[in-house]
């Protein structure tokens, strides 16, 4: 093997590949194709340093760093210590890998064109060919295809070389696991040897005049059929004009069958089969259009990643994913940070979602170095990035805008880039964040803007960073300023907001107002679809959803990599819930005698659709009705009325209002307390904590009920700590838990209590009546913004049942409950927390009128009577046993019920990234006083 060569390939920036093809369209199985997949045991030699290590076997596809071969790192900015700030690798911290097989030709590919191709391998590889070097390739993500026409036979061997670093990791660093091999598929394909290299098709549609048009790019003579009607003939450009076909959007995706087929009549005909869409996407003004209309991006960001595969992710995976966005109104998918394999985009296609490609350029960690900036020794690696992107996903209909990378800086590398983009496909839009100066963008992007923000954008003021911003600059952040003048007349768009990392996701209803409400904006992704944790073994057989440091490795980034809306097994955490309410397309809002609808939809006019409403008291329909014809205009709006709903006696009445399948509001209408059953009631109390609650002479209560101030921190609690894990005691949750702790009340006499702590003034009145206990509290935040205020203690362990009246199914916060309908809700103790990977405060759910909780033949019934509605969160642990945990797995499944009774639970904040920055309406702010009043009423039979 030529070391030397292959040093030279690896650490020279300007080299970024040889002898492979220039990409492509991906060739259909309906195509004139065979494909062979090498999946499966290959021989492997690995060694730390660019040297053979000894043979044994590995899977392909298959990361090494999970089968023993070197450190997994999770980085979310930084490099591994491999890679230096200097753009120079580190000699000897080169991890290798050889790979070896034979390969088996079929005997009737003689004669034809055979290519190899590999979806991914990270980050560089030779290519070998009985013992000869024939390629090097950078670009992991995108992949690379090599023709060995005419030189494989039955018995050849291929060996490929794969470098865990190269200059091309430097433009890969990309907020994810650092992991290496052959990742993801490896093909041979055999096709007609003189049938072209690749097609391109451009389509367009005027919606005008309702009529689409194409153009398909080839370097031979072909017939272009679309479904039976031959459009075309001939070589070069050729254009199909007036076609009565209905428009591609991601409202309506129709898809067309085009044929393209070469060298008719002479036996080596090849045939390619595409399904094509007819849309136009275009800029016009302020505003983002498709065939014609503004569009709004409900948009998510998705890493292609799975817990056990890494990225090679099952094609039944990646189904399922789109269906729950699609389930969740999403219409928009940003590709972050790198193409993905075919299928995301067919599945894009078929089912309707906008896709912003992206091209898998990042130098996170060294942007503000000047990689790739205006060195032209990294340009060429960007050139390709891009190009390869283009080439390989510029037949999707659902591909409407073009992303050059991201977080990368700005300069030269960009602009290049763009006319790179431009020279290949036209017909969409550009993007790139890190734009400074609009010149290599169409659209103003901008990442983790606040409501306030994007408020200002709508309004064309100027955009400013503060102090704070510039700091963050420093570490990791990239808040640009931008003159009003400077962005005004573009669309803009949030290529990531609303920050999803485990208990998050609050306010994200105020983004979406935004981006209907200013014409400028265009939407958003949300940060992001999937939680990049490791399927591992962990306690009691369960499985450890691993973050970064659970291999032991430093520096890692630990749990950064967790921001999924759904979980990295696909399971929903409860953010979903609140996607699906805040990207429903048609938003309900109550008038005097009805209701209005507004059709948030470009196309659809909700023709076809109903609208249903129910009376609900305590979560059970009262009165129900239907409204057939809701026929509204795309982003119009119109009334609805509704009859008189009667309230006659106690309960929590509520109206529920569904419009088709996805879209539903609910009005709160009455809250009127009620009285249950109560067996005999004792009290006792010790220094403001109820160290026993007595039914019917039974005791329920296994530990005191005691004021609880403070709450096992989330990732937002956390902040700057998350990176910084040594000022944790500086924390406001921490202090918080410190104060609590130490805390005594200044009154305490006959069950009534009062507190005096950071500043906070919390009472809390205990006494047992005829009907059961009655405890009322009060809290009034002081100069310190209120965690919570409640009590909490542990039940009797045969309580393991819970019912609520309030909001549910899932777990909501004050600032994330737009998706949580009130009602009547049930679960066990067991299923009531919800699991993120790493262990937080979880599991509230707010609005509560009654928690009652069961088993054993006892029930425990906690009801308001007066003041606020309370939140709660029941538990088979407790809040120290939370705080402790490092993983979900170590926390017990069973165990008594600790419940937290709340009269106020601040919220979860999600704005930017690991950090709680409360809006209003998540605060529990100076000078706000909570108070409620509950009646515990216990049964023994
Ligand atoms: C952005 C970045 C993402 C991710 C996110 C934080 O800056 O583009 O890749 O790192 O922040 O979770
Ligand atoms: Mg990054």
């Amino acid at each position: 093997m030529n070391l030397d060569r292959m040093r030279r390939d690896v650490e020279d920036p300007r080299i970024v590949g040889w002898g492979r093809m220039p990409q492509r369209a991906e060739r259909s199985e309906a195509d004139t194709i065979e494909r062979v997949s090498l999946r499966g045991t290959w021989q492997f030699a690995w060694s730390p340093t660019l040297r053979a290590g000894p043979w044994g076997e590995i899977e392909v596809p298959a990361v090494w760093e999970l089968n023993g071969y070197g450190t997994p790192y999770y980085l979310a900015f930084r490099y591994p210590p491999a890679i230096g700030g200097n753009g120079r690798l580190d000699r000897h911290d080169r991890p290798t890998g050889i790979y070896r097989r034979r390969l088996d030709i079929p005997e009737q590919w003689a004669g034809r064109r055979i290519t190899l191709r590999f979806e991914s391998v990270k980050s560089a590889f030779h290519l070998l060919l009985d013992g000869e070097l024939i390629g090097y390739s950078e670009g992991s993500m995108t992949g690379a295809t090599f023709d060995l026409s005419g030189r494989v036979t039955t018995g050849s061997e291929i060996t490929v070389v794969v470098h865990r670093y190269s200059t091309g990791t430097y433009l890969e660093d990309q907020d994810m696991w650092f992991l290496s091999g052959i990742t993801r598929d490896v093909w041979l394909e055999a096709e007609p040897a003189h049938g072209p290299w690749d097609i391109a098709v451009t389509t367009d549609f005027d919606h005008v005049e309702e009529r689409g048009s194409l153009r398909v790019d080839v370097d031979a003579h072909v017939q272009v059929h679309l479904g039976d009607d031959l459009i075309a003939e001939g070589a070069g450009s050729l254009w199909a004009v007036d076609l009565r076909v209905r428009p591609w959007s991601a409202e309506t995706p129709m898809l067309y069958d085009l044929r393209v087929t070469t060298g008719a009549g002479d036996g080596a005909t090849d045939r390619r089969h595409l399904r094509v869409g007819f849309r136009r996407v275009e800029i016009v003004g302020e505003q983002l259009r498709v065939n014609g209309r503004p569009i709004v991006l409900h948009g998510v960001n998705r890493h292609d990643f799975h817990p056990e595969r890494i990225w090679d992710v099952p094609a039944d995976v990646r189904e399922h994913d789109i269906a729950l966005m699609k389930a969740a109104n999403v219409n928009a998918l940003r590709l972050s940070h790198y193409p993905n394999p075919d299928q995301v985009y067919r599945l894009a296609d078929e089912h309707g979602l906008y896709v912003m490609d992206e091209a898998e350029v990042e130098s996170h960690g060294v942007r503000r170095r000047g990689i790739p900036g205006d060195d032209p020794a990294w340009q060429p690696s960007v050139l390709a990035r891009v190009e390869a992107m283009v080439r390989r996903s510029r037949n999707h209909p659902s591909v409407i805008m073009w992303s050059l990378g991201n977080e990368a800086g700005d300069g030269e590398a960009f602009r290049a880039a763009r006319r790179a983009v431009l020279a290949l496909d036209d017909s969409r839009p550009v993007h790139y964040e890190g734009d400074t100066t609009l010149t290599t963008s169409d659209v103003y992007s901008l990442m983790y803007p606040t409501p306030q923000l994007e408020r200002r954008i709508g309004e064309h003021r100027d955009v400013r960073i503060n102090l704070i911003q510039r700091l963050f600059n420093r570490l990791a952040g990239d808040d640009k300023p931008f003159p009003a003048a400077r962005y005004t007349g573009r669309p803009v768009i949030a290529c990531e907001y609303a920050h999803a990392m485990e208990n998050s996701f609050g306010n994200a209803a105020d983004h979406v107002e935004n981006f209907h409400r200013y014409p400028n904006w265009a939407g958003g992704f949300v940060w992001d679809w999937v939680d990049q944790t490791i399927a591992v073994p962990g306690k009691d057989d369960l499985v450890r959803q691993a973050y970064g440091g659970a291999f032991g490795e430093t520096p890692t980034d630990r749990w950064f990599c967790a921001n999924g809306i759904v979980a990295a097994d696909r399971t929903p955490h409860p953010a979903y819930d609140e996607l699906a309410k805040v990207y429903q397309h048609v938003v309900i809002t109550r008038t005097a005698d009805g209701v209005r609808l507004t059709n948030r939809h470009s196309f659809d006019d909700l023709t076809g659709r109903a609208l249903c409403w129910r009376l609900e008291r305590d979560g059970v329909t009262v009165a129900s009705g239907r409204v057939g014809d809701i026929v509204t205009a795309p982003g119009g709006s119109r009334e609805v009325r509704l009859p008189i709903m009667p309230i006659a006696g106690p309960g929590l009445w509520a109206l529920m209002v569904e419009v088709g399948d996805t879209a539903w509001e609910q009005f709160e209408l009455a809250r009127i307390p009620a009285i249950g059953f109560s067996e005999w009631a004792a009290v006792d109390t010790h220094d403001g904590a109820i160290t026993s609650l007595r039914f019917g002479g039974v005791e329920f209560l296994s530990s005191p009920l005691r004021l609880n101030l403070w709450r096992a921190a989330t990732d937002n609690d956390r902040g700057l700590t998350n990176f910084a894990p040594v000022l944790t005691p500086f924390t406001g949750v921490s202090a918080w838990r410190r104060a609590n702790r130490r805390t005594r009340p200044y009154r305490s006499d006959r069950g009534r209590t009062r507190w005096r702590v950071r500043g906070a003034d919390i009472r809390l009145a205990v006494e047992a009546t005829d009907r059961g206990v009655r405890v009322e509290m009060w809290a009034t935040a002081g100069r310190h913004e209120l965690v919570r205020a409640g009590l909490t203690g542990t039940l009797d362990s045969r309580l393991d049942h819970v019912e609520w009246i309030g909001r549910g199914r899932g777990e909501n916060y004050r600032d994330r409950c737009s998706g949580s309908p009130l009602g009547r809700w049930s679960r066990t103790v067991e299923q009531f927390p919800h699991a993120y990977a790493h262990p937080q405060e979880n599991g509230n759910r707010t609005g509560l009128e009654r928690l009652t909780l069961t088993g054993g033949g006892l029930t425990l019934t906690v009801r308001r009577i007066a003041g606020d509605p309370f939140e709660a969160s029941v538990r088979p642990y407790t809040q120290e046993q939370l705080a402790a945990a490092a993983y979900a797995d170590e926390l017990p499944t069973t165990g008594p019920a600790t419940v937290s009774l709340d009269v106020a639970h601040r919220g979860v904040g999600g704005d930017k990234p690991g950090d709680l920055r409360l809006q209003p309406a998540g605060r529990l702010t100076r000078g706000r006083t909570w108070h409620t009043a509950w009646l515990i009423e216990g049964m023994t039979k």
